[in-house]
């Protein structure tokens, strides 16, 4: 069972200071956990690993296999909460040149990613990449009327229109959207596509444990029942009430008590480059949820030690308003020992008989010294191993913890007002009916 550990002994926060916010938390503990099966409030995600649909999910499971018997590439059509938590969980858990390595060693079909963006040049070269390939659609939408992959659904749906005959079409679409509104919805109903569910009370975001995350990552050969599990076990190791057994809720707490003592960027660490997306995921996730009403930690992302060549000096030296929050995989999967060479050019042979693993614990443990020294707090996460059962549990802890700061914050973390801005003055200046003042 996955057990991830929180160590904050280099937070500079004491326990009691944590304590200090038990009522609070206790409270927006109740609020949250009362709420849960409200269809109008967006807490549906808070008992999905034990409230899904089962009928839905081995329908995803059966999608999936046909996906892949059928498809040399799983064109994924989303943005933000519609894609990130999907690609996070598949990059780190499949090989890292998922796409170049054989379909032998890859198991399922390639993957590319549109429509979370609008460059024709990527959209170019996704057309270039999939040249005479065959090809099965995955269009993720909750609105169903989002710009980016709307555009992008069009143009893959004309090049699958022009491919395949009608039925052959009808087979190789896949929507996941809103269970009864939205444009994508009724072209789905008119067309006869298969359809998946994004529960009313589960917002974009907060949604990858639903069809939005678990059909594509079926499709690339990742267990979603171990996955489920993961998040299952975390479900119930974060139910408690009191804050002092609640780590999901101390880390909560720890990241509001570091923002009134100015550290208002929060940088998500990996030692593996595997998670790379898991951060872009988990920056999405808090950037949306608590960037509001001029509140809230800006959420950054490195990878170590390879931007501790780019973003070290920075962290080290720069102004002091961080914090960092460090991802430890306790135990690699795959390791590589550090052979002595006779010459020693290099001088590298105090490194003989160590494994890469080893050093790599080295740097982080170094790493966290240094910048702790050097004023910038760190909270440690500990996750036992990359597998989907700890990715679930994961998951289920940053979205818990992100609802609960976002409460001490006093912000709604579930909505994105902000987010319009950019919509309406593009929408202006495009000339959509009904935006031209
Ligand atoms: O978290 C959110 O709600 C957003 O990031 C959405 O997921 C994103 O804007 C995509 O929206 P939709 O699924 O409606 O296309």
């Amino acid at each position: 069972m996955p057990n991830l550990k929180l160590n904050y002994d280099t937070s500079g926060v004491s326990d009691k200071e944590i304590m200090k916010y038990k009522d609070k938390v206790t409270k927006i503990h109740k609020k949250i956990h009362e709420k849960a099966e409200d269809e109008k409030d967006f807490l549906g995600w808070l008992e999905l690993p034990t409230n899904y649909d089962k009928k839905e999910f081995e329908r995803i499971k059966k999608a999936a296999t046909r996906i892949k018997k059928t498809s040399d590439v799983f064109v994924i059509i989303g943005i933000g909460g519609s894609y990130l938590g999907a690609r996070a969980v598949i990059e780190a858990l499949t090989n890292t040149f998922f796409n170049s390595v054989s379909r032998r060693i890859r198991k399922a079909p390639q993957i590319i990613y549109a429509g979370n963006n609008i460059n024709p040049n990527y959209i170019h070269d996704i057309l270039d990449f999939i040249q005479d390939k065959d090809i099965s659609i995955n269009v993720i939408s909750k609105s169903g009327t989002t710009t980016e992959p709307a555009i992008a659904f069009r143009i893959f749906r004309e090049l699958l229109e022009t491919k395949y005959k009608p039925e052959e079409v009808r087979k190789r679409i896949y929507v996941t959207t809103d269970a009864h509104h939205g444009a994508l919805k009724n072209l789905a109903d008119t067309e006869g596509y298969e359809t998946f569910v994004i529960p009313d009370n589960v917002g974009g975001r907060y949604s990858v444990l639903t069809a939005v995350g678990l059909l594509p990552i079926a499709v690339a050969g990742i267990d979603i029942d171990k996955l489920m599990d993961g998040a299952r076990a975390a479900q119930e190791k974060y139910s408690d009430s009191n804050l002092k057994y609640n780590e999901c809720y101390k880390y909560a707490v720890i990241r509001n008590i570091l923002y009134k003592y100015y550290k208002n960027t929060e940088i998500l660490v990996n030692y593996e480059p595997k998670l790379h997306y898991f951060s872009e995921w988990w920056k999405q996730l808090f950037g949306e949820s608590e960037g509001k009403e001029l509140k809230g930690i800006f959420p950054a992302g490195v990878d170590f030690t390879t931007d501790l060549h780019s973003m070290g000096q920075y962290i080290q030296e720069g102004r002091r308003n961080l914090f960092e929050t460090v991802i430890n995989i306790e135990n690699s999967k795959n390791d590589i020992k550090i052979k002595a060479d006779e010459d020693n050019i290099d001088g590298l042979n105090f490194l003989a008989g160590k494994t890469m693993d080893y050093i790599n614990k080295k740097a982080m443990e170094g790493t966290i010294e240094a910048h702790v020294s050097g004023d910038v707090p760190n909270i440690v996460l500990n996750m036992e191993k990359l597998d989907a059962e700890n990715m679930g549990s994961i998951i289920y802890f940053f979205e818990k913890a992100c609802a609960v700061s976002g409460m001490i914050l006093d912000v709604d973390p579930f909505n994105q007002p902000g987010v319009e801005a950019y919509k309406n003055n593009m929408f202006r200046l495009l000339g959509k009916p009904g935006y031209d003042k």
